[in-house]
């Protein structure tokens, strides 16, 4: 039986500079995806997955982001006052139970590693989840979740992968694995932002891991990798050198890059066209757009 996971990290320290001027006032992870901020999806995938505490590494600038887990009694009695149950209960699943968050600082931008490092005396002696928040993953199952049912079989540690095209791998970690179809896979190493040409495979690193507290000693060094930043990357890799036991996990589900403009739209869009309160508009419209592109062409 593995230790149950119980503690996820969300590192949300970065300054967002790709969406300014949004995020000159607001951070990054409070931008919406149809009407509920990018972090909500991450924690209610965290939730799913049984995770009970939630570790934010932010940094100044996020007061934001941690107001907005707080319980909001004025709204709340305004909307009870006005009979509104919907909203209410959109309102109550922000709430988070007291003591459920923990945020630490990140003081300086040095990296993912670095970031997760900072959570360390939270994280203590137990296995952990990071959920990368930009990494938006629609499943039927929630992604970690899967992770996590998959995990109570092999241990050790565990990162979500997903194949990319090949001019794409070198933006993300990269995993050296055997060729095979199944959805867990034994890691032989991995490497983060490849110079092209250099992959291992085009199966990269998508924002869900699961990792023992060994993979934070590995950062206690500090050493810098990829970019000149603190790779959590290459922790996991040092943590295969060491002891082999780390798995690739190729998830159900269709992951959205929120961590660019272009895959915020994507989300956007695919995620009210599966609303059923917004499909018919959204559709419409939509095909309105194209038939007009398309006669102006
Ligand atoms: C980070 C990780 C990288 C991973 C990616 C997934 O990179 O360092 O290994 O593949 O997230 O989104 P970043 O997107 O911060 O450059």
């Amino acid at each position: 039986m593995q230790q149950k996971v119980k503690k996820a990290v969300f590192p949300v320290a970065g300054q967002g500079t790709r969406f300014l001027p949004a995020t000159k006032a607001v951070p990054k992870e409070i931008l919406t995806l149809v009407d509920r901020p990018l972090i909500q999806y991450a924690i209610d995938e965290a939730r799913a997955a049984g995770i009970e505490e939630f570790i934010f590494v932010t940094s100044r600038g996020k007061g934001a982001l941690e107001d907005y887990f707080d319980h909001a009694p004025e709204l709340e009695a305004a909307l009870k006052a006005k009979g509104k149950t919907a909203l209410l209960d959109a309102l109550r699943e922000t709430y988070m139970d007291s003591g459920a968050i923990a945020c630490v600082r990140q003081h300086q931008a040095l990296g993912l590693g670095h970031a997760v490092w900072c959570a360390r005396h939270l994280i203590g002696d137990e296995p952990f989840a990071v959920l990368l928040p930009d990494d938006v993953i629609a499943a039927d199952k929630p992604c970690l979740q899967q992770m996590v049912e998959a995990y109570a079989e092999t241990g050790g540690n565990m990162v979500a992968a997903m194949e990319v095209p090949a001019d794409k791998v070198s933006s993300y970690g990269v995993l050296d694995v055997p060729t095979g179809i199944s959805p867990v896979l034994p890691v032989r190493a991995m490497v983060e932002k490849p110079a092209p040409g250099t992959e291992p495979s085009n199966l990269a690193v998508i924002g869900r891991y699961i990792l023992s507290p060994q993979v934070l000693r590995h950062l206690d060094g500090q050493e810098k990798g990829a970019g000149g930043e603190i790779q959590l990357t290459d922790a996991i890799a040092r943590e295969i050198a060491r002891a082999n036991n780390v798995h690739g996990f190729r998830f159900e589900g269709v992951r959205y890059d929120c961590g660019s403009k272009a895959g915020f739209l994507q989300a956007t869009l695919a995620f009210g066209l599966a609303r059923d309160d917004l499909r018919g508009e959204l559709e419409e419209f939509l095909y309105d757009m194209l038939a007009m592109r398309q006669a102006a062409q």
